[in-house]
This record gives C-alpha cells, sequence and structure tokens, in this order.
C-alpha cells in the first residue's frame, strides 16, 4: 500500500557522506547524513559556517553527487538523471535563493524574473502578466524596470524570492536567505516562505546560522561538523 507521506515527498537522502579534495586530504562537509522533506512543510537546516550547510543544499537540487549514499529528488535516483533532465527539473521544479541572490545586472528586474520564465517554457504576454503579479506579491513592482544595481539588499531579496517561485517550483532551497538583512526584513522574507508552504503547498528548505527562523519551521535539522543531530519537533507558526 502505498502511504500519503510517499506521495508527498519532494526528496530525501539516504546514508549521504559528501567529501571533497582528494584521497588521503580529503574534507568530509557531510558525513552519514539522512533526512525526507515533504510537500507542505519548511524545514531550517541549522549550522555554524563550515558545517555543510551549502554542500546540503548543492546535493539537495542536483547540482553535486553524493560521495556514498543515495539522493532521491522527486523519487527517483539522482544519478538516473541526465545532465538535461537536471537542468530541466532546476528550471521547472526547483527554486534556488542564493546568499549572494545572484540577480544579473545588466537586465531589468522584470527580465531577470522573465528569464526564469523562459527556461521554465513560459513566454510573451501571459510570462509578463505573471512576472508581474509576482513582482507585486513581493512589493516590488514599482522596480521593474531598475538594475538589481540600484536596489536596496532587502529588494534585491525579494526579487530573488518571486524569481525562485515565479514557475510554481514545489522545492524551494535557500540558502541563508536572512544573510545580509537587518531582523525585520530578514523575517519578512521567511514570512513570504512561510505563506508558500501554508497556501501553495511547497516544500521549503532553508539553511542558516540564524537560529530565529526556527519559529516559522515545521521542523529544525541541526547540522555539527558535517553530521545531523536528532530532529526536533516545532509547532506550526
Ligand atoms: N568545493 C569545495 N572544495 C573543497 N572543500 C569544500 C568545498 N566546498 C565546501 N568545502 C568544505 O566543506 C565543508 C562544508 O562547507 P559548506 O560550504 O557546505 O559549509 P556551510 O555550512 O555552508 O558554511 P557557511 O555557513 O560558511 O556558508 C567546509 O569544511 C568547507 O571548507
Ligand atoms: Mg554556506
Amino acid at each position: 500500500m502505498i502511504q500519503s507521506n510517499q506521495l508527498s515527498e519532494v526528496v530525501s537522502l539516504i546514508d549521504v557522506t559528501k567529501a571533497y579534495g582528494s584521497y588521503g586530504r580529503e574534507t568530509l562537509a557531510l558525513k552519514k547524513v539522512s533526512f525526507r522533506a515533504h510537500l507542505g512543510e519548511l524545514i531550517l537546516i541549522l549550522g555554524p559556517s563550515g558545517s555543510g550547510k551549502t554542500t546540503l543544499l548543492t546535493l539537495l537540487a542536483g547540482l553535486q553527487s553524493p560521495t556514498e549514499g543515495t539522493v532521491y529528488i522527486f523519487g527517483r535516483e539522482v544519478k538516473e538523471y541526465s545532465n538535461r533532465e537536471l537542468q530541466r527539473l532546476r528550471a521547472v521544479r526547483i527554486g534556488f535563493i542564493f546568499q549572494t541572490f545572484n540577480l544579473i545586472d545588466s537586465l531589468t528586474v522584470l527580465d531577470n524574473v522573465m528569464l526564469v520564465m523562459k527556461f521554465g517554457g513560459l513566454r510573451g504576454k501571459e510570462a509578463f502578466i505573471r512576472a508581474m503579479d509576482f513582482l507585486d506579491r513581493f512589493e516590488v513592482k514599482q522596480l521593474s524596470k531598475a538594475s538589481p544595481r540600484t536596489l536596496s539588499q532587502g529588494e534585491k531579496q525579494r526579487v530573488a524570492v518571486a524569481r525562485a517561485l515565479v514557475n510554481g517550483a514545489p522545492l524551494i532551497i535557500a540558502d541563508e536567505p536572512t544573510g545580509s538583512l537587518a531582523t525585520k526584513q530578514g523575517m519578512g522574507i521567511v514570512g513570504l516562505l512561510r505563506r508558500s508552504v501554508n497556501e501553495e503547498n511547497r516544500c521549503v528548505i532553508i539553511a542558516s546560522h540564524d537560529e530565529r527562523i526556527s519559529d516559522y519551521a515545521d521542523r529544525v535539522l541541526y547540522l555539527s561538523d558535517g553530521v545531523i543531530a536528532a530532529p526536533e519537533i516545532h509547532g506550526n507558526s
């Protein structure tokens, strides 16, 4: 019998180890890490600098392969996907928010969003309307014609979130999304991600060293030196 949580499983890691460097001089960034993430939950991965957070997120997005263990993305082992399929997956079904935002300064805010929609297969008027709707939702519509270069950190962050969500990806991965933001702005971003879980049944995975995000998370995983401590259950906020 198929259980309902199997149907909603988005990604899972089973005994995943990731080593960098050559044999004998290698760094073990992750050691036998296992966890599952489902639709409708916001998972926070908390850990100090160097604990393996970014490494974990890149494995979840299929940007790197594990040294040992198994990564499943949308129910299929990551090594069974071709590079092309993984690219397609990242264009349509996985939204990534980078710590440094990765906005393209030579394009306008609107074109930054339209570009990912083009990769996702939506163009023209329909894409324009949807892009403006998302910019409006994140209160940056008035900046649609500006270059990201001229935006504040908080505005850049909201554009980056709009861009990650606009294709309707069920899995959203965010690396230190509150990084350079003041508390109020930072928690504002996390609140928007929380809403996308509650209202659109997405799965959001955030890596951070910022414990205040715990209040918004369904589950917190503590990562220390590449090892996950026992997960804690948090109330939904
Ligand atoms: N490409 C790489 N080559 C070699 N070592 C790496 C590489 N990427 C990460 N590491 C090492 O793996 C470990 C985990 O790094 P990672 O970037 O995943 O940590 P992090 O928790 O994201 O840290 P931070 O909070 O500073 O972003 C560190 O010891 C780091 O030096
Ligand atoms: Mg990192």
